[in-house]
Parts: structure tokens; C-alpha cells; sequence
């Protein structure tokens, strides 16, 4: 497999596979990887012939204090997996190749980008967009696969990609769930044995509100002071927030109208996790 670590032979590579009439498809990460993220390289397969991975932790989008040193890495075991799922490329930059020295552009989204995860770290999306746009005008893909599981991160790459007129198709991929519910993510890994326990509250609030709404209730507030008791009940979980919104612009909605999601962000120690769900009254 292609390990690609420069701009300039990242920009080569896409240029030989567009010349050849290869469709390609990107699928972003920070590393560390699991199977929420292969499968988003199994769906990428299906939508090109050419799947490139990149992996960059990127500083941009963490906030003072945040994890960013922190962040779990494992270079070989990333190769590995990617390997098994037949992905061709990796991209794998050093921070000095994304941000070299008099770097000075940001890309901002500014709505949909300001509520939500928005709230508690004001910079964050203003370094996923600026980071993903880096990404899309160094591979050139045609298509890019991001997770559900970031649903604001997915609706806001959306908006972008469509307010900057950029060519590529952005592919959703649904979220990939432990066997007890956990979303999976990287950060699972700070948890304790205890925390982790705890953690499963997260899910199990979602999928408790989806069946209520299911069962006729419409109020936001109902399901989110459901949610809120059955975390707390935990006892070790600090709630960032818990939310009802609409799906299109991501403000609050008070009564569930049209298709809504409800999304939350709770931290166990020096971890934020985030899980959310599509709710429909229909
Ligand atoms: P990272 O957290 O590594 O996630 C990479 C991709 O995997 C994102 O699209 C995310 O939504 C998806 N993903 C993570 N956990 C998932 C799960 N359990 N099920 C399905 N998909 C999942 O998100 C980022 O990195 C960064 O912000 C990035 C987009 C790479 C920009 O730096």
C-alpha cells in the first residue's frame, strides 16, 4: 500500500489516477482507528475504484487544553487495518507540511457551526473545515466519506462543500456501535473499566427517546430531562449538553416537528464523548 507523505506527490498520485479515469474516494481520520472508520473505507469502495485514508491530528481543531498531545496514535496497527480492508492509499502528513511557516487561511462556516459541540469549543469546526478543505484540494477526490457519528462535523463539511462550490460528493456512513451500544471512537480508550460502564447511558438515553418518540411524544424537553436523569443517575458522567435539534439547520427545536436529532456530549474525566440519534415524528 501507497504511503504518501508530501503535498506535491499527493497532488502527482490523484493527477495519475484522474488521468487514468479512476474515480477516487477520500475517508478523513485522525488515526487511531476502529470499525466505525473501516466502515467508511468499505463504503468509500463502493463509490470509487480508488479508496485514499488520510490520518492527521490535526492541532487546528483542538482548543487550549484539549487533547491534542494526548491523542492515541498507533502507526502500525493503522497500516494493518487499512491493509485489511484493501484501501490503496494513505495520506499521512506532518503538521509543518499541512501548517508550514506564514500559513494564514482559515475556512469558517458560520451558522451551523455555532450550536452543539460549537458551544463548548468555539475554535473547533473553524479546524475541521479548514482541515478538510486542505484535504480535499490535496487528494482531489471525487467523493468523501465522513461518520454520522459526528453528525454536526457531517453537516457542516456538507455546507461548506456546497457554499464553496467544491466537487466532490460527501457520502454519510451510519454510526458504528460496541456491541453494548458505546459508540465507537477513539477516545473510548481514556475511559476506566467504571467509566466505560457508566458510559453505556449515552446510548441507552438516545434509543430510549427515539422509542418514545415512536410512542407519540413531541416534546423536546421531555426527552432530553429523560436523558439527562438516566446520565446523571450514573454519577460520573459531566453533561456538556443534551439537544433536540433540527436536522437541516441544527438549532433547537422545542417540539419535534419534522425530522430532528437529538445529540449529546458528556465527559468521563478527560473524556468528551459525543453519540446523537435521527429522531422522525413520521
Ligand atoms: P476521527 O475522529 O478520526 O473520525 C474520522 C471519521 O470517522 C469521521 O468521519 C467520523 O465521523 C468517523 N467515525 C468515528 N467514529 C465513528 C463511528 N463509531 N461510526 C461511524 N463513523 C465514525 O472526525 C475526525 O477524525 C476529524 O475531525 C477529521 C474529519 C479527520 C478532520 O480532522
Amino acid at each position: 500500500m501507497k504511503v504518501i507523505r508530501t503535498v506535491s506527490e499527493m497532488h502527482s498520485y490523484s493527477d495519475s489516477l484522474r488521468a487514468a479515469g479512476k474515480r477516487i474516494a477520500l475517508v478523513p481520520t485522525m488515526g487511531f482507528l476502529h470499525e466505525g472508520h473501516l466502515s467508511l473505507m468499505r463504503l468509500g469502495s463502493r463509490h470509487a475504484d480508488t479508496v485514499i485514508v488520510s490520518i492527521f491530528v490535526n492541532p487546528i481543531q483542538f482548543g487550549p487544553g484539549e487533547d491534542f498531545e494526548d491523542y492515541p496514535r498507533d502507526w502500525d496497527r493503522d497500516i494493518e487495518l487499512i491493509e485489511s480492508v484493501g484501501a490503496d492509499c494513505v495520506f499521512a502528513p506532518e503538521v509543518e507540511e499541512m501548517y508550514p511557516e506564514g500559513y494564514q487561511t482559515t475556512v469558517s462556516v458560520a451558522r451551523i457551526s455555532k450550536n452543539l459541540c460549537g458551544m463548548s469549543r468555539p475554535t473547533h469546526f473553524d479546524g475541521v473545515t479548514t482541515v478538510v478543505a486542505k484535504l480535499f484540494a490535496g487528494v482531489k477526490p471525487h467523493c468523501a466519506v465522513f461518520g454520522e457519528k459526528d453528525f454536526q462535523q457531517l453537516m457542516v463539511i456538507k455546507r461548506m462543500t456546497k457554499d464553496m462550490n467544491l466537487d466532490v460528493d460527501i457520502i454519510p456512513g451510519p454510526i458504528v456501535r460496541e456491541e453494548d451500544g458505546i459508540a465507537m471512537s477513539s477516545r473510548n480508550t481514556y475511559l476506566t473499566p467504571e467509566e466505560r460502564t457508566a458510559a453505556r447511558s449515552l446510548s441507552q438515553s438516545l434509543f430510549e427517546a427515539r422509542k418514545m418518540v415512536e410512542d407519540g411524544e413531541r416534546d423536546a424537553g421531555v426527552l432530553i430531562q429523560h436523558a439527562t436523569d438516566r446520565i446523571t443517575a450514573e454519577d460520573l458522567g459531566q453533561i456538556d449538553y443534551i439537544k433536540v435539534c433540527s436536522v437541516d439547520t441544527l438549532e433547537d427545536c422545542t417540539v419535534i416537528e419534522g425530522e430532528s436529532v437529538m445529540a449529546l456530549a458528556v465527559k468521563f474525566g478527560k473524556a468528551r464523548l459525543i453519540d446523537n440519534i435521527v429522531l422522525n415524528p413520521h
